[in-house]
């Protein structure tokens, strides 16, 4: 499969104000200073692929989807974009891909979503069979037809999201950029929506760059991630991978009924450390060394158990994990 996205060495630079003395003349004398927003990324996205791409705040996420976009120019670095240079063929680019950013509306705020819609189509040059057809999917996909001849200001944030990507996808684009598109919203509008992205994606291929805090959004939506940390790359790889090389630390709580042998009993649980509160046992232990399935057998052979449950790191405490393993 061609690949849709390829960025080399991608650097921007921001000049902010240093700081110093506030006042007047201190204020007009100060030095501006750059700080890099992202800093020599380079990434390649396959068509049809989602990429999930994440950070802590200000790690320089929209700074890139800005770049890849076209809004933004690059202080340095290369990028190309099914065939195009985001920042220099930017009116005939902008027709091939569609954007969400999840602080910023696409919609005129005063009118219903479906004058926007048409705006949109005029814009995109779409004939009329075409627009209706394709509105007629994606407001059924997005569950939209109720809300979308009210005017946007009236909408609930998880309404105006979903219209949000219907005008993003208005015009079929091929590639797709999501900047928090979940941002706010309660756990069902956010399902519908990752239900929505998906089926998306898989019926028409489109390619999408999606960055997310929800971490639920990436386990269900992303094949692939890529960590920033003040802009720089900081992993990449799929999530099964990450999660092996990574997640390792499992936990498993039981609850024992009757005890075979007592004193095989108390060896396990000095051998694995178990704490005891209350008639639950708690035991953590390294799944590269030890597999659950290994520990779940000793424990069986040894006690009937009333219920036990196996904890796998959550993916937050894998990323948690990879960040505490950077250099400072
Ligand atoms: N227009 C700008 N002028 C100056 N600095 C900027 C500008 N835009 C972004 N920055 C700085 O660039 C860095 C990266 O910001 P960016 O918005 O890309 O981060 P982010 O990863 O999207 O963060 P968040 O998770 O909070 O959305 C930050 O230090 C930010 O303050
Ligand atoms: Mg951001």
């Amino acid at each position: 499969m061609p690949a849709a996205i390829v960025v080399k060495n991608l650097t921007k630079e921001f000049e902010v104000p240093a700081e110093g003395k506030t006042g007047v003349v201190a204020t007009l004398l100060r030095k501006n200073k750059k700080i890099r927003a992202i800093d020599r990324v380079s990434l390649a996205i396959q068509e049809g692929e989602i990429l999930g791409y994440i950070g802590p705040n200000g790690g320089g996420k929209s700074t890139t989807i800005k770049l890849l976009t076209g809004i933004l120019t690059p202080t340095q670095g290369e990028a190309t974009v099914i065939g195009f240079t985001p920042w220099k063929e930017r009116s005939e680019y902008t027709r091939h891909i569609g954007v969400v950013f999840g602080q910023k509306s696409l919609l005129n705020w005063d009118v219903a979503p479906v004058e926007s819609f048409r705006l949109y189509k005029e814009i995109y040059e779409m004939d009329e069979a075409t627009y209706a057809a394709r509105i007629h999917y994606l407001a059924k996909l997005f569950t939209i037809e109720q809300f979308m001849h009210t005017p946007t200001r009236k909408l609930s944030l998880g309404q105006r999201m979903r219209c949000e990507l219907v005008a993003a996808l208005l015009h079929k684009p091929r590639v797709l950029f999501l900047d928090e598109p979940t941002i706010g919203l309660d756990a069902i509008a956010k399902q519908k929506m990752r239900e929505a992205i998906r089926e998306v994606n898989r019926k028409e291929k489109t390619t999408i760059i999606l960055t997310t805090h929800d971490m639920n959004d990436i386990e269900e939506l992303a094949s692939r991630i890529m960590i920033l940390d003040k802009g720089k790359i900081i992993y990449e790889g799929d999530l099964d991978k990450m999660k092996n090389e990574f997640a390792q630390e499992h936990k498993i709580v039981f609850e024992p009924n009757r005890v075979k042998d007592e004193k095989k009993f108390a060896q396990f649980i000095e051998k694995y450390d178990a704490e005891q509160s209350g008639r639950f046992y708690t035991l953590v232990f390294n799944s590269k060394t030890i597999k659950p399935k290994r520990v779940l057998d000793e424990l069986f052979d040894l006690c009937d158990l009333e219920g036990f449950e196996v904890f796998a790191p959550t993916l937050e405490e894998v990323i948690r994990e990879i960040y505490a393993h950077q250099p400072a």
